[in-house]
This record gives C-alpha cells, structure tokens and sequence, in this order.
C-alpha cells in the first residue's frame, strides 16, 4: 500500500471515532461516566452511593431526598425539570429546600453530566424521548 493511502484510512478511521463518540455524547446530553464522580462526591450524603435517596445525611432530614433509581417517579421528570432543580435548588421547582442549589459550584455541562449519570440508574430503564 501506498503512504498516502495509509495516512487516508488512519485519518478517516479517526474522524469516524471522533463523530461516534461525539455523537454518542450528544445524544445524551452528557457524560455519564463524568456525571457519577461529581455525583459520588456533592451527592450521595443525602442521595446515597447508589442513589437510592439513603445517604448518611438522609435520616436527618424532613422530606427524603429523591430515590434516583425510582423509575417510574423519575422518568416522568423532564430533563429540564432536573437541570433546575440541581442548578437552582428544589423551592425553584416547589420542592423541599434541604435539595441545595449546586449553580456556584457546577457548570452547566458538569449538570448535564450528573443527569446522564442519574438516568442510568433508574428502574424501569429511561428512554428518551425522541
Ligand atoms: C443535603 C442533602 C442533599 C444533597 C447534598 C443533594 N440533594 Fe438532591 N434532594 C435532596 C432532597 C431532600 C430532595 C427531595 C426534595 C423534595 O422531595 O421535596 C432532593 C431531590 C433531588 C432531585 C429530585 C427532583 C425531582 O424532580 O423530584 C434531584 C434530581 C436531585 N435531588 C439531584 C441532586 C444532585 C444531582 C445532587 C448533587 C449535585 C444532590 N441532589 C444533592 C437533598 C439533597
């Protein structure tokens, strides 16, 4: 084979990997992966490690924090909904206020990480919407 035609089908293998996973990464809004080492460090003192709404924190407090895994509950909430309230706190969405605002310390992409990762766990799986 020629050089330049190996250089072509390394350079249109790559690209082919980069729109895999950048699409991939669209499609979901974010990163997973991401998502749950932000997740397993702000959240799971009231949402648990594994995001059943049974962290160290959640005894102590009125209203119990979300079970994440809850599909039914949670694949009912928007993606929207989700962002503002991780963004703003829960009175923004009329929930209990022991749900913190995490806008100062998370951008905007580090929440749509957390949500890919939230939706990967609940039970029955969440689809999408098209
Ligand atoms: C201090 C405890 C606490 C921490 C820390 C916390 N939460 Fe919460 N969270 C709550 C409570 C309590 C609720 C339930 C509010 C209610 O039902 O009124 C809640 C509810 C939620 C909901 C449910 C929204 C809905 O539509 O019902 C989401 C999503 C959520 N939290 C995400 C997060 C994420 C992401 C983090 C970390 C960045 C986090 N929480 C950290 C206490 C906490």
């Amino acid at each position: 084979m020629k050089k330049r035609t190996v250089r072509t089908i390394v350079t249109t293998a790559l690209a082919m990997i980069f729109v895999g996973v950048w699409t991939t990464a669209w499609a979901a809004g974010g990163d997973a992966k991401a998502g749950k080492e932000k997740y397993d460090t702000l959240c799971f003192v009231c949402h648990g490690t594994s995001g059943k709404g049974d962290g160290v924190a959640a005894a102590g407090l009125p209203v119990k924090p979300r079970d994440h895994t809850n599909g039914d509950y949670m694949n009912a909430q928007s993606n929207q909904r989700l962002f503002d309230v991780i963004k703003k706190g829960g009175p923004a969405v009329e929930l209990d206020k022991n749900m913190p605002p995490w806008g100062g310390s998370l951008s905007d992409q580090e929440i749509k990480n957390i949500i890919a990762y939230i939706r990967s766990l609940a039970v029955p799986k969440y689809e999408p919407k098209k």
